[in-house]
């Protein structure tokens, strides 16, 4: 087998996912760390690359700010392989910094190349069973080449008034935008779920008519999660024990069941 035969076929079973949605603070970094620290607990070997400037999940993760970070892989400066610091076992990081914005202004003049970078980057790698994009809300050409390099795309709601509007109007637009690349809807994510709430059970029996069989086990509210964060731990570190740990594994296991059976 050749060398691009081979990497093909590892890329192959490498799932990519990008964890998205245009909505801030709904839980997007705090999900894609507790996948990812799950996933890495399991025995899978996980990168989560970070494209959001607030740097949520690296904080969490990382002591302290990587010398080279994200900008430097998409502006061709270091290989991807120089840029992934390891977290914690199994778990592998490529974090965002403040100059983020260069490497949108970059892609946005180097045009289609330059959208390719991170999706070639990706594919260069070997033996990662999951990358997880943890986006920024905003739109930007990252965003793009980020969900260019993605296969599948998890999406996180909130159980609020308009969610289900809010998730329609989001799919329209990566129809408009990503035209040209096949995304696969994994799942819909009902984060911070607090049946105390009156009109909880309505929302998620309403989002779950809506988006059936893609809706994955919902994660409840849990202020365990910010204090996890606090001391930058991983829900499992901080309280494997709490609701969201225990919710984070039903989410992960939707996740796993989702693939084919030889990929993570
Ligand atoms: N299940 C949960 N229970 C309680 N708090 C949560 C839960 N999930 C996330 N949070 C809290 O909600 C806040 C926003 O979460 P997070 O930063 O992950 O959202 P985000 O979508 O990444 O935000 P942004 O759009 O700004 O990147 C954080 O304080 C986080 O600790
Ligand atoms: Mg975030």
């Amino acid at each position: 087998m050749t060398q691009a035969e081979l990497t093909n076929q590892n890329h192959k079973k490498t799932r990519v996912f990008s964890d998205w949605t245009p909505k801030g603070g709904i839980g997007k970094s705090s999900l894609a760390v507790q996948i990812a620290a799950c996933l890495a607990e399991m025995g899978k070997k996980v990168l989560l690359i970070e494209i959001d400037m607030q740097r949520n999940a690296s904080k969490t993760l990382l002591s302290e700010s990587p010398e080279y970070n994200i900008t430097h892989i998409i502006t061709e400066k270091v290989p991807i392989t120089q840029a992934i610091y390891q977290a914690r076992e199994n778990l592998f990081v490529i974090a965002a910094d403040r100059d983020l914005d260069q490497a949108a202004n970059h892609i946005l003049i180097n045009g289609r190349k330059a959208y390719d970078v991170l999706k070639r980057a990706i594919d260069s790698l070997t033996g990662y069973n999951v990358v997880i994009f943890d986006h920024s809300p905003n739109w930007t050409t990252v965003t793009n080449a980020a969900l260019r390099a993605s296969k599948e795309i998890l999406v996180p709601v909130e159980l609020e008034p308009y969610a289900i509007d809010g998730i329609i109007e989001m799919f329209e637009k990566l129809q408009d935008e990503m035209y040209d690349h096949e995304l696969t809807i994994t799942g819909i994510i009902p984060n911070k779920v607090d049946f105390r709430s009156p009109m909880t059970q309505t929302y998620l029996s309403q989002v779950t008519e809506e988006f059936k069989e893609k809706v994955t086990p919902y994660i409840r509210i849990d202020k365990q999660i910010p204090q996890s964060q606090a001391y930058k731990q991983t829900i499992f570190e901080f309280n494997s024990y709490s609701k969201s740990a225990k919710d984070i594994r039903k989410l992960v296991d939707f996740i796993i069941n989702s693939g084919d059976n030889d990929n993570a």
